[in-house]
């Protein structure tokens, strides 16, 4: 049965072709569903749509489903279509004609919109906490390792010295500019959308404050057809955040391929946490970044995948914003296990002492050698051209030795500073 049922059954092929796998997907906005029911039904109270009785009786029964969805224990029946129709008919089921009435003055469509406000803000603050969790491990691996050297580089070729300190670092701040993505995602999910109803509103005199303090939103959108457009905008302000960490875990998971790779040898993890070949047997491959990197530049399309099913939809409500969630809820799920997993393999890192001792890296320390001159009074230039022949007699010896004091140099990391920056945005997701 149908909530619009006029007596006549879609036929079977339809129904399986316009819900696909929607009741699945629903499953996780079930909580936030009767949660949304709640405040609703609060609201219809306060403005006399429901009566105080009406209320005591609605509540504990959303309570009760509130529960059983906590448990595990809720499933949405074969031949009801969504989440919204079954907490409805569950509730028609146990308490008769008042299970009907929670109803007014709203649609699925601000039903949905709402769950998946909730849902979505939940979803970024749980993505914030796992990016802090990697942000600390890399702060921590930064300090601990911000005297070991590495090689950098610049077009692949040897250019520079670098540190493990300025390696773990990068990553870290990186993750700071990532985290104001997050917050302007989890800014545009902080909204009220309730009470447009279908997208323009009721006759019923909604008291949209009360539900917006109720469900703990930040502030509403008000216009009504804008809180309808924010299905697909929201999503799509998600999906870009969770591209913004995707690029930068996708990097990190190169880097950690390439410097496990004998040719550089820079890093290693212990065997357990590499792979092997089945013909190999000396291989330990590095297949956990190699799926990392992977997944992570899948997951830069999604914001592609979400601005192409949103282009050029007429205004208000169309089926097609139900596949949004078929997108964005499996990504939330990706991003997530990327984050755990690079923390994870962070945790047991071991980084090779010595690298530089190398003469394959001597070149490393020619410009430290040209500013030692400079320093010395020579200019610029001249110092340049004599290191410079230097290198191409054969004859260039280095000084293998550092002294990089500005900062966020070698020498001079600014953690404490990067954190600084770091929590100023992540405490606004987080408290
Ligand atoms: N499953 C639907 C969706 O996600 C719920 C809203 C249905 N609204 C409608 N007018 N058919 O969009």
């Amino acid at each position: 049965m149908k909530l619009w049922s006029k007596g006549l059954e879609p036929d079977k092929m339809i129904e399986e072709f316009t819900v696909g796998n929607d009741r699945e997907l629903d499953l996780r906005l079930a909580r936030y569903d009767v949660e949304g029911s709640m405040a609703h039904i609060r609201m219809l109270e306060s403005i006399g749509l429901l009566a105080k009785d009406e209320l005591d009786v609605l509540l504990p029964a959303l309570e009760e489903i509130a529960a059983m969805i906590e448990r595990g224990d809720f499933t949405i029946e074969p031949g009801i279509e969504d989440v919204h129709s079954q907490v409805e008919f569950m509730l028609t089921a146990r308490l008769g004609d008042v299970g009907k009435k929670i109803h007014s003055g709203r649609s699925r469509n601000d039903q949905v919109l709402v769950d998946l406000k909730l849902f979505t803000r939940d979803e970024l603050r749980s993505l914030a906490a796992e990016t802090e969790a990697l942000f600390k491990r890399l702060q921590a691996l930064s300090e601990e390792h911000k005297d070991k050297l590495m090689p950098g580089y610049t077009h692949l070729q040897v250019a520079m010295p670098s540190s493990f300190g300025l390696w773990f670092g990068a990553y870290a701040e990186s993750l700071a500019d990532d985290m104001q993505m997050l917050l302007a995602a989890y800014n545009i999910a902080n909204q009220n959308p309730l009470g447009s109803a279908a997208g323009y509103g009721s006759s019923f005199p909604l008291d949209r404050e009360m539900t917006t303090r109720l469900l703990g939103f930040r502030d509403l959108h008000y216009n009504v057809v804008a809180a309808q457009m924010s299905r697909g905008k929201t999503e799509r302000a998600a999906a870009m955040a969770i591209s913004a960490l995707a690029s930068t875990l996708g990097h990190l998971a190169m880097d950690s391929c390439m410097w496990m790779c004998q040719n550089f040898g820079f890093i290693s993890f212990p065997d357990e946490l590499t792979t092997g070949s089945s013909i190999m047997p000396h291989k330990k491959n590095p297949d956990v970044f190699e799926i990392m990197r992977g997944k992570c530049n899948r997951l830069q399309s999604v914001q592609n995948e979400i601005a192409l099913l949103t282009a050029n939809l007429p205004l208000g409500y169309n089926r097609d914003l139900q596949l949004l969630k078929d997108i964005l809820f499996p990504a939330f799920n990706e991003m997530r296990q990327c984050l755990r997993m690079a923390d994870f393999m962070l945790q047991h890192i071991r980084i090779k002492d010595g690298i530089l001792d190398s003469s394959t890296y001597d070149y490393l320390f020619t410009v430290e050698e040209v500013n030692r001159l400079t320093l010395s009074g020579m200019p610029f230039r001249e110092a340049y051209r004599k290191v410079g022949l230097e290198v191409a007699d054969g004859e260039f010896k280095p000084v293998k030795s550092v002294h990089h004091t500005h900062a966020g140099s070698i020498g001079n990391l600014c953690n404490d500073r990067v954190a600084k920056k770091f929590y100023s945005i992540y405490d606004l997701i987080a408290r």
